[in-house]
Formats: C-alpha cells, sequence, structure tokens
C-alpha cells in the first residue's frame, strides 16, 4: 500500500453491464504510482473483485455493521466484504450518517469491526454548508475525528476522506485554501492522537477531471475519493493519472 489512493464510490449505482467500466479502466493503468480502489455496490463486489483480481485496482465496500454476524436482516459484516474480495470499506459517508442516523460512535464501532477482519476502513468527515456558514467547521471535523476513530487506527489499516457535504454531487468545490486548512488541521490532530502514523488523507466532494490536478498539488491532500466521476472509466482515468502525475 502506497499512500496516494485513486478511490471510487460508486454509490447505488452499477449492474453487470458496469464491469465493462471497471476492465477498460484495468487496460489503460497497468502499472499506476497510486493505488486505485473501486467500492462498488455490495451485489457487484464479488464479480468486480474477480475482474479486478492480479490487476492495480482493489475493490471494496461501502459500509459494513459492526457486529461479526448475526440476526441484522440486509446488513452486511466485514468479514463477508473481505470474504467477496474487498481490501476496504468505506465507513460513516455522509450519506450514512444522513439516511441512517449512523453516529461517530457507531462508525468508530464499525471501523473496529473493518479492521478486525484486516479490512483498511476509508472513515468518512465532513460539515455541512450550515456548519460551515456558522464557523464551525474546524470544531466539527475535530469532533468528528476524535469520535469516529478507535484506538488502535494506524496509517496501514485506516484512510482519512474529507468529504464536504455541501461539495458532494453539487459541482461546488471549496477553495484550495479551504482545503488546504481542513486538511492541515486533520494532518495535525491525526499527529497528536495517532503519533508516527502517516496516514493517507482523500479529498471527496465534486473531484472532476477538470479540477484534480489542482487538488493533488494541495500539501496534506494524498488522494481522493470520487463518486460520479469514478463511474466511467474515462473520467476516473483522468483523475487517476492526475494523482499518478502530484
Ligand atoms: P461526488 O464526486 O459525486 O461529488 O461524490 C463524492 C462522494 O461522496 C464520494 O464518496
Amino acid at each position: 500500500m502506497g499512500k496516494k489512493l485513486a478511490a471510487g464510490n460508486w454509490k447505488m449505482n452499477g449492474t453487470s453491464a458496469d464491469l465493462a467500466e471497471v476492465s477498460a479502466l484495468i487496460a489503460a493503468h497497468p502499472a499506476p504510482a497510486c493505488d486505485i480502489l473501486i467500492c462498488p455496490p455490495a451485489t457487484l463486489l464479488s464479480r468486480l473483485s474477480d475482474t479486478a483480481q492480479g490487476s492495480a485496482v482493489q475493490t471494496g465496500g461501502q459500509d459494513c455493521h459492526a457486529n461479526a454476524s448475526g440476526a441484522h436482516t440486509g446488513d452486511i459484516a466485514a468479514a463477508m466484504l473481505a470474504d467477496a474480495g474487498a481490501s476496504h470499506v468505506i465507513l460513516g459517508h455522509s450519506e450514512r450518517r444522513t439516511d441512517h442516523n449512523e453516529t461517530d460512535a457507531e462508525v468508530a464501532a464499525k471501523t473496529l469491526a473493518a479492521h478486525g477482519a484486516g479490512l483498511i476502513a476509508v472513515v468518512c468527515i465532513g460539515e455541512t454548508e450550515a456548519q460551515r456558514d456558522a464557523g464551525d467547521t474546524l470544531a466539527v471535523i475535530g469532533a468528528q475525528l476524535d469520535g469516529s476513530l478507535p484506538q488502535g487506527c494506524t496509517a496501514a489499516n485506516t484512510v482519512i476522506a474529507y468529504e464536504p457535504v455541501w461539495a458532494i454531487g453539487t459541482g461546488r468545490v471549496p477553495s484550495l485554501d479551504q482545503i488546504t486548512e481542513v486538511h492541515d488541521f486533520i494532518r495535525a490532530r491525526l499527529n497528536d492522537r495517532f503519533a508516527g502514523q502517516d496516514f493517507s488523507l482523500l479529498y471527496g466532494g465534486s473531484v472532476k477531471p477538470d479540477n484534480a490536478a489542482q487538488i493533488f498539488a494541495v500539501g496534506n491532500v494524498d488522494g481522493a475519493l470520487v463518486g460520479g466521476a469514478s463511474l466511467k472509466a474515462a473520467d476516473f482515468s483522468a483523475i487517476i493519472s492526475a494523482l499518478d502525475a502530484a
């Protein structure tokens, strides 16, 4: 595992037909300098992992349960994701925090479960527009970091994704100064608690081929968590190339 990571979050998009996008992406990046991750819906994880076998593309889930097994209809355990070929799992995405009322404590419990199954947790944090307008961004980010990361997080088992909620799916991107401020803050906060661990810090929210290079030039940005632009091989490929060149 390197430090630079281009991660795609397909969210609730993708069926068998979209495996061809992954095959095209694999062909375009036989030996990337960065790590590449695609997190498809759970229904595609196993087949996508088979498609990506032996390639530079790694696969991940979009959520897991905090428990290892049991009576939790509709949920998926971390070990099941690993069994389906996943190396990573996205946890605490703002859409899950909103749609499923996930709390920082629940995200921390899921992160522990992911680590227990040998998965790398991609833990998401980010402020809403109202929180930013109120001047609370760094306080919100700090609290989410403290609450969502359990003891035992290392650079090898945890990636942090900063995704301002107002930038997700909107085409609105923070200024480079705003990204710098938050990523520097996250780096310092992590150094305080997890000394000596050089975590990968991803930016997410409307990353596209035409803005990726300037975002990747920001200090303490080690890659991206990409939604919409990860669905098409051509778009995601351009973002991967920008990270390779950064
Ligand atoms: P978009 O790239 O579509 O804005 O989504 C970002 C995101 O939420 C990735 O997890």
